[in-house]
């Protein structure tokens, strides 16, 4: 391990990540995504001397209701590992908390390839992926053996539905997965968000959420939603009023924004950052405060994650920065994060969380 606070550029760490990644980005897509997973889950990432994040971590500590005292605030976002095939992997390159799936409860194929495109001049990413999931069984037999240890890097699952089963039948699906991972689930999350399932963004509303909340009373401080940037503010807002009275215990904002071109499916990293900022602003805008909300969408640079929890995230997930930064994304984060916590004078996370909103109703300069 490399124990200086600053990972110098021409380290040689630094450069084979980077070269690593390069030659990755030169594959398509889900074939890098592929090769990226097969060495994480053989725990290749071991042959990287990766730098210890310790030195970074003063004040930077994240508490997340019902998931837990966070080490830092930034987490993986859904859909990276859909099959639980690496958290080990993962959990070395950093990542503070760790949000496995989408997992439907019969497995699966997804929609046919190409189904994954990078957006390189934009450090974005489109994808139809279509829930592709080794379904429920098999992903609970691996979680089993992996016996996983949550403190200190905590573990969800992220729940969907099969593409067969038809709207009114959805709710079945996911009560099925909360009750098979209910073991080895921290904490979960209903996808009803994603762009690339039919009917999926129609059970975003409060008649279905309400039902599977009042079915999952006792479960609910466990249960998080996640909400597509795509709606209209009022039907957005009046929605997370909805789901912070039905007592879900937070929101994951948001999923990918939903793109016709130049391919159809879900747009993620910066292209759709200002929407996902957005969402986390109206949904403040409604809870105050009082609902926990894990930031995602467009989240590349330690700055972004400052922007995300000033306006009130509690912790932040992330995917396509980690394609266009490779393994040591969290590491180069956690360092801007640290640089613009100093340049502000601010010490702890704690004191930047929502800090938008105040410093904004007594100056109108950017936070
Ligand atoms: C290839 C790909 C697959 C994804 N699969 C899922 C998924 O299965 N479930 C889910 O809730 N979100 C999924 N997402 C959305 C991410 O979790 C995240 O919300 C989104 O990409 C925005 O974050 P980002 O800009 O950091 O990538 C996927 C994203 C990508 C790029």
């Amino acid at each position: 391990m490399e124990s200086s606070r600053v990972l110098r550029n021409s380290s040689p760490t630094t450069l084979f990540a980077r070269w690593g990644t390069a030659l990755l980005r030169l594959l398509p897509a889900e074939l890098a995504h592929d090769i990226g997973m097969w060495m994480l889950e053989r725990d290749l990432i071991d042959i990287l001397p990766l730098p210890s994040l310790s030195p970074l971590l003063d004040g930077l500590d994240a508490p997340v209701p019902g998931i837990g005292d966070l080490a830092h605030p930034i987490g993986l976002a859904a859909g990276f590992d859909k099959n639980a095939r690496a958290p080990r992997g993962f959990s070395r390159m950093g990542l503070s908390f760790l949000e496995l799936g989408t997992i439907t409860p019969r497995p699966q194929s997804g929609n046919p390839k190409p189904r994954l495109f990078r957006l390189e001049d934009q450090n974005g990413l489109i994808n139809r992926m279509g829930f592709n999931s080794h379904g429920a069984e098999r992903v609970r037999s691996r979680l089993e053996k992996l016996a996983w240890n949550h403190d200190p890097v905590p573990l969800g699952i992220n729940l969907g539905k099969n593409k067969d089963t038809s709207e009114e039948a959805a709710i079945e699906d996911y009560s099925h997965g909360l009750e098979v991972f209910a073991p080895y689930a921290r904490y979960f999350v209903i996808n009803v968000s994603s762009p690339n399932t039919e009917g999926l963004r129609g059970l975003a509303n409060e008649h279905f959420l309400k039902e599977l909340a009042f079915r999952h009373k006792k479960d609910l401080g466990k249960i998080w939603v996640k909400l597509d940037p795509d709606m209209p503010r009022k039907t957005f807002q009046s929605l997370v009023q909805a789901l912070a009275e039905a007592g879900f215990q937070g929101l994951v904002l948001t999923n990918t924004h939903r793109v016709e071109q130049p391919e159809k499916g879900g747009m993620s990293g910066h292209p759709m950052a200002l929407q996902a900022n957005a969402c986390l602003e109206w949904a403040y805008e409604v809870t105050r405060g009082s609902l926990p909300l894990i930031a995602s969408g467009g989240i590349l640079s330690g700055q972004d994650v400052y922007q995300r929890i000033a306006r009130g995230a509690s912790a932040v997930q992330i995917y396509t920065s980690l394609v266009y930064r490779g393994p040591l994304a969290v590491y180069f984060m956690l360092q801007e994060l640290r640089n613009e916590m100093d340049l502000r004078g601010v010490k702890f996370l704690s004191d930047v969380k929502g800090s938008y909103y105040h410093e904004s109703q007594s100056r109108s300069s950017n936070p």
